[in-house]
C-alpha cells in the first residue's frame, strides 16, 4: 500500500475535524426536536407539560395584558376555551383555516404538539 505523505495526513486530519465539527452543528440545527420515541408523553399535565410550552412560545402575545386576537393563554380558562372549540390544536398544527401559531415563528416541535394533543385527548384537565 502506498505510503500517505505527511502533508496529506495533516490535511486529512483537518478535514476530519472540520467535518466532525460540522456534523455536531448540524445535529443541533437540523434536529432541535427529539426523535419521536424520545418524546415522553406518559405523564402529561396542564401545569407540568402544557404551561411550559405556552410560556415559551405563546406568552409573548397571549397573556391577560396583551391578548392578541382576544386569546389569553396564561391562565387555564383561556387555554381551555381555545382547547374546547378546537382552535388550539388547529393553530399549532397549522391546519388550513386557522392562523398558524406561534405567529411569525417556527412551528412547535412534534414533541410539543404531541404533548398538547395528549392533554387535549385527556379532556384538557386543569391539573
Ligand atoms: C407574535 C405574536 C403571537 C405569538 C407568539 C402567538 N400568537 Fe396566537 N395570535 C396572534 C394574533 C395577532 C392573533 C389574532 C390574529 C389572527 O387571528 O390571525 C392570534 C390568534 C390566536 C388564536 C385564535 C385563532 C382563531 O382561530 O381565532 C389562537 C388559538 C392562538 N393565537 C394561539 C397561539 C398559541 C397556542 C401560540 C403559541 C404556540 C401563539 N398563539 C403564539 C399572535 C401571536
Amino acid at each position: 500500500m502506498a505510503q500517505i505523505r505527511p502533508v496529506y495526513k495533516v490535511m486529512l486530519g483537518l478535514l476530519i475535524s472540520v467535518a466532525a465539527a460540522c456534523t455536531d452543528d448540524n445535529a443541533e440545527d437540523l434536529m432541535p426536536q427529539p426523535a419521536r420515541q424520545q418524546c415522553d408523553t406518559s405523564a402529561i399535565t396542564f401545569s407540568g407539560s402544557v404551561v411550559p410550552i405556552l410560556a415559551t412560545n405563546c406568552y409573548g402575545c397571549h397573556t391577560a395584558s396583551i391578548a392578541e386576537g382576544g386569546v389569553v393563554l396564561d391562565e387555564y380558562e383561556g387555554v381551555k376555551e381555545e382547547a374546547d372549540h378546537g382552535h388550539l390544536i388547529g393553530v399549532i398544527t397549522h391546519t388550513p383555516g386557522f392562523p398558524p401559531m406561534p405567529q411569525g415563528a417556527p412551528k412547535l416541535t412534534d414533541c410539543d404538539i404531541e404533548k398538547i394533543r395528549k392533554w387535549l385527548e385527556a379532556g384538557a384537565p386543569d391539573n
